[in-house]
């Protein structure tokens, strides 16, 4: 019985996609990813599913036909960051998974603003009631010179600068990164007052260092 495989493609652009994702994904007889992650292998004559936002569904679905088909699962960025690497771990022992690592959206973003990010607290947003990360996030600004985070469409990098500014944290350099590795791509940086204005797509990540103490 083949593993089943859990595909990093990295931040979206073909040029980031990992050469033994693709070797890997073009023995599959299935492909299941979101509709930005298939495209990628828009090419490729494999049978392919859209997957949403229903996790257990996709787990039982993966559960129903890995045993007959190869099932390759396409992840944005890497699998083990803020992924579903740790809900397939809970469903399937690690003999059954086969894992390729792929650049992560923030690591990309460290690359381009030229940051080494191994002391950088990450944290994602992603899909979070306000409430539930005002507190923390507030506090990891903080106590952390580097913090980077994944946003959404509704935790934009606006609304987390003037989440940060009404907790009462002072002078901040804020970098976002929008549709990285893309050829619509665009970085922004300035303070937490002048990103409050900004329109920024839905995909981007950002970073907040604190350059008193960012060595
Ligand atoms: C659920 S997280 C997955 C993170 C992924 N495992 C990784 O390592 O990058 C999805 C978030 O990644 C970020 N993201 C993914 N691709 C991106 C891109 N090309 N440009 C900017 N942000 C991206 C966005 O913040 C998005 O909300």
């Amino acid at each position: 019985m083949s593993p089943i495989y859990v595909l990093g493609v990295g931040p979206g652009g073909a040029a980031y996609l990992p050469p033994r994702a693709k070797e890997l994904a073009a023995a599959c007889d299935l492909l299941l990813g979101g509709r930005r992650n298939l495209a990628l292998f828009a090419g490729l004559g494999v049978e392919k599913r859209e997957i949403g936002r229903d996790l257990e569904g996709l787990l039982d679905f993966v559960a129903a036909v890995y045993r007959q088909k190869k099932v390759g699962i396409l992840v944005s960025g890497d699998p083990g960051l803020f992924s579903l690497l740790g809900p397939l771990k809970r469903r399937f022992p690690p003999e059954e998974l086969e894992v390729v690592p792929a650049v992560s959206a923030l690591q990309y973003l460290f690359a381009r603003i030229c940051l080494p990010w191994h002391d950088a607290l990450i944290l994602s947003l992603h899909g979070r009631p306000r409430e539930t990360f005002a507190a923390e996030l507030a506090a990891a600004v903080r106590q952390h010179a580097k913090v980077a985070l994944f946003t959404d469409g509704t935790n934009t990098p606006a609304s987390i600068c003037r989440l940060l500014l009404e907790q009462g944290i002072g002078e901040r350099l804020v970098h976002i990164g929008e549709n990285l590795s893309y050829p619509e791509e665009k970085l922004y940086r300035g303070s937490l007052e002048e990103c409050c204005g900004l329109s920024v797509g839905p995909l981007n990540v950002m970073v907040i260092v604190d350059e008193k103490r960012e060595a």
